[in-house]
């Protein structure tokens, strides 16, 4: 038993004091613990106290943990995940539809988890959501670093480790241009036409950009990349200032519909016929909460396609086109 540490720190503290390894800031804790930067510093100086040894160095005007601070974080991060994993059990064998979903998503199912979180909430009141969108790669650190209970991604990591996947949605990545630009309305448009036009790309880390970039190099071209965005809808507002072109999933036209001030053009090679998933790592022990939301994305897929076949009807004979291919590749390899 570790009786020392039982008799001089609290749970509370250790709480506190993850929190600011995690964030880099006592500000940011004190943030997201609804607490003041005076309780936080008080319940990192009782802790301190405890360990006798130095937790935090200050660096300019940052902390960084010391080499005990991060044995520490270590042992918190695995202790919470414990703790976290009993509070679940001990709900459900209560038969309790209570407890946290933390989701973890690609940027592009932002435009689709929180409907479907907002079903799911309706169903299950009792169950706390937290929802934390970005780019693939941080998805992956992320799921790395067991922050999520379940992500939502574009196409399972491939070698880091393994996951189990769940197909969820289609997910069509598009080359968009302004309403007023001269390839709108043209069929067929040549993927080299494309590459000489002014180009915006998503970030590094991001699975669009990724995806985008493989096809340009594919067909041993590369786009004029005059900007780089590290948001869709920053993306779509530089569309239609005329910035350049991009490629974006369909579901980011949700709302407006593919007739307002973004324009979907007909370029070979595109749509990319990408697909979303739920994943989690192997062997993750899930809780009530996460199997009940993996059985409740059944209910989600129908609508999901109904919303997407009428934003745009081409999608449709696409997907039908794009699954008869993927059967004669697979048939071919065989042979
Ligand atoms: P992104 O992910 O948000 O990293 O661009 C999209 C995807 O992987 O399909």
């Amino acid at each position: 038993m570790p009786d020392y540490l039982i008799r001089h720190a609290t749970l509370r503290q250790l709480q506190v004091f993850e929190a600011i390894v995690r964030l880099g800031s006592f500000t940011r804790a004190a943030e997201e613990l609804f607490l003041t930067q005076p309780t936080v510093s008080m319940q990192i100086r009782k802790l301190t106290d405890a360990m006798g040894v130095p937790l935090f160095e200050h660096v300019g005007r940052n902390v960084k943990p010391t080499e005990a601070g991060l044995e520490m974080y270590e042992a918190c991060r695995r202790m919470f995940e414990i703790l976290a994993n009993l509070e679940m059990k001990v709900a459900d064998l209560k038969g309790m539809k209570r407890g946290r979903l933390r989701l973890g998503v690609i940027t592009t199912a932002k435009y689709l988890a929180p409907e479907i979180l907002g079903q799911f909430s309706r169903l299950y009141p009792g169950i706390e959501l937290a929802l934390k969108v970005t780019n693939r790669e941080r998805i992956i650190e992320r799921m790395h670093a067991n922050e999520d209970d379940l992500y939502i991604m574009g196409q399972a990591p491939e070698g880091q480790f393994e996951v189990d996947t769940f197909h969820f949605a289609p997910n069509p990545l598009v080359l968009i241009g302004p309403r007023d630009h001269p390839l709108v309305g043209k069929k067929n448009i040549s993927l080299e036409q494309v590459s000489k036009e002014p180009f915006i790309l998503r970030e590094p880390g991001s699975g669009i950009r990724e995806a985008a970039l493989r096809v340009f190099s594919s067909q041993g071209l590369r786009p004029q990349v005059r900007m780089e965005l590290g948001s869709n809808e920053a993306i779509k507002h530089a569309v239609v200032g005329g910035l350049g072109l991009a490629v974006l999933s369909l579901h980011t036209l949700t709302l407006e519909g593919i007739d307002g001030a973004v324009a979907i053009l007909d370029v070979e090679h595109f749509p990319i016929m990408r697909q979303l998933y739920i994943v989690h790592p192997k062997g993750k022990d899930l809780s009530l909460v996460d199997r009940t939301f993996l059985e409740f994305k059944v209910v989600s897929v129908p609508w999901i396609r109904i919303r997407m076949d009428s934003l745009w009807p081409r999608l449709k004979s696409l997907l039908k086109d794009s699954k008869k291919n993927t059967a004669s590749r697979k048939k071919r390899a065989k042979k």
